[in-house]
């Protein structure tokens, strides 16, 4: 049993709700390692053959990271946060059997993270993309830096993460940042099952391969501009300017940078 995650088990796919619509999906500590947990019930239960994540409620998929728990936090408990979320993104973007993203809403920050860990992404016409981090005096640290990129090509990703803008459904899907908008929003999941049935009735071990291999071309794995992510990440922790994004997020005001 989960605390913060809704899960359902039909036709041989898991759906994972994420469960906090008071605070739009936020991901907290909790949520963070639930879904931890969850990943290794996709891996090991024979009977889940592929899964779907999606969002509690009618307007988020995820906006981000539990921005109040960066409160106060050090340069290497940033860094242990980033790497912690970064190593269950991992496991998902390497599960052999494919998960989908199903984005109800806003996916921001790691949320939009968490959409690109995922195999393939679906979404309803009001979903909202973004790695909105820069507005915290912060970058992205579940994966984000690497993921965009790579989704979306250099010059895109670049200026969506510089102005932290959002990326309505049909832009997201014209930049191959979605695969599919399901036009009635009602239809989001069922879509998206209709989907993995295709997927579930092919050849499992022949689809772990191909996962793995797709993952090499897309070089996604612990290394390189990934570890790198994660030192940076902790690096903004040690500035005033993360400090006074994230209090000025909480305190709902714009906040004063100062380059320090
Ligand atoms: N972390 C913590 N709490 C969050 C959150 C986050 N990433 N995103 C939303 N919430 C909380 C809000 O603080 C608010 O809580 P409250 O009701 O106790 O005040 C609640 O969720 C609803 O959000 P609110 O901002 O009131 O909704 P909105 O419709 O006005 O705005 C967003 C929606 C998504 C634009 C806005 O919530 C937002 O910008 N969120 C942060 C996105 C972000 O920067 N993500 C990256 C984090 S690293």
């Amino acid at each position: 049993m989960y605390k913060t995650l809704h899960t359902d088990l039909t036709d041989n796919i898991l759906t994972v709700t994420i469960n906090r619509p008071d605070k739009l999906n936020a991901l907290n500590k909790d949520v963070i390692s639930e879904l931890g947990e969850v990943v290794e019930e996709i891996y090991t239960n024979k009977d889940i053959k592929s899964a779907i994540l999606t969002g509690a409620g009618p307007k988020a998929f995820v906006a981000g990271a539990d921005i109040s728990e960066f409160q106060g936090l050090s340069k290497e408990a940033g860094q242990k946060i980033s790497a912690k979320g970064s190593d269950i993104f991992f496991r998902i973007a390497s599960s052999p059997k494919p998960i989908a993203a199903a984005v109800n809403g806003f996916a921001l920050g790691g949320g939009c993270e968490l959409a690109m860990a995922c195999h393939f992404r679906l979404c309803a016409p009001t979903a909202k993309f973004g790695q909105p981090e820069v507005n915290l005096g912060l970058i992205p640290g579940y994966g984000g830096t690497q993921r965009l990129t790579k989704l979306i090509g250099r010059g895109r990703a670049i200026e969506i993460m510089l102005t932290g803008r959002m990326v309505e459904a049909t832009e997201a899907h014209t930049m191959g940042l979605v695969n599919y908008i399901v036009t009635e929003p009602d239809e989001l999941l069922s879509e998206t099952r209709k989907l993995l049935a295709i997927i579930n009735a092919k050849a499992p071990l022949a689809i772990a391969r191909i996962i793995e291999c797709v993952n090499i071309a897309a070089d996604d794995g612990p290394f390189g501009g990934f570890e790198r992510e994660q030192e940076a990440f902790g690096e903004c922790f040690g500035t005033e300017d993360m400090k006074e994004g994230t209090t000025a997020f909480l305190e709902k005001r714009k906040p004063r940078f100062r380059g320090a």
